[in-house]
């Protein structure tokens, strides 16, 4: 046991909100917590499938989260909490039902990313990093998903929406907000942001084979390679 409570000295600067206390942490999600730490050989190692777990359960990282990660690892709360809130994946605060990412890196940039960011938050009423007043949507402006070459891309709940402009984005924020059925252009059914957590976590839903594995825009250089009769050159580096 860690025995320690977390204390942050910079609440301002990120951290996670220990004021709020709600969680929907029970048994089961005890159990499957103790079953992550369970598949590594080190148990400290399935720290990160744990706190997807826990965004699972609760939306968000918790301060029950947190705690149990802690006690079920034998580590201290502080420890956990410089994990989560490390990466950007680890939310500080509640996710929509449906997170709602668009890239604005370079690639993305220059094919309109910018401008499909800028008419995602006027049409959901929010800024990036925040979530609309029904729980509904939330929106962050990410880094490049490796989709450069179906630029712009915007993420449903880590899902491709490849190739997207303006229009396409309002009409696909219509549907989900209707719960209408929406698919990733590269086939996966959306289900929601907690969900596609759980699948983070180690708990697969069985989608993982939806789609095709690779598009046409990403496989075009091994097909003029393959036309051309092109190969890699033999041998190592020296
Ligand atoms: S720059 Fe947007 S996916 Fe690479």
């Amino acid at each position: 046991m860690s025995g320690h409570e977390f204390t942050s000295y910079f609440p301002e600067s990120g951290s996670v909100d220990m004021t709020d206390t709600s969680t929907n942490i029970d048994e089961t999600t005890l159990t499957e917590l103790r079953e992550l730490a369970g598949r590594y050989p080190q148990a400290r190692s399935a720290l990160m499938p744990m706190l997807h777990l826990v965004q699972s359960v609760d939306g968000r990282i918790s301060p029950a989260g947190i705690k149990a990660c802690a006690e079920i690892l034998d580590i201290t709360a502080a420890q956990v909490s410089g994990v989560a809130t490390f990466y950007t994946m680890y939310r500080r605060t509640p996710a929509g039902q449906h997170h709602i990412g668009v890239c604005t890196t370079a690639l993305c940039a220059v094919m309109g990313g910018d401008m499909l960011l800028e008419k995602v938050s006027e049409k959901l009423g929010i800024e990036p990093d925040q979530t609309t007043p029904d729980g509904k949507f939330s929106l962050e402006r990410i880094e490049c998903n490796a989709a450069c070459d179906f630029a712009p891309v915007l993420m449903v709940n880590w899902e491709f929406m490849d190739n997207m402009t303006p229009e396409k984005a309002e009409q696909l924020l219509d549907d989900l907000a209707a719960d209408r059925e929406v698919s990733s252009t590269r086939g996966a059914t959306i289900t929601s942001w907690r969900e596609a957590e759980r699948v983070l976590a180690g708990f697969p839903d069985g989608r993982a084979d939806e789609g095709p594995s690779a598009g046409e825009a990403s496989l075009l250089g091994k097909k003029i390679a393959d036309d051309k009769g092109w190969a890699a050159p033999k041998g190592g580096l020296n």
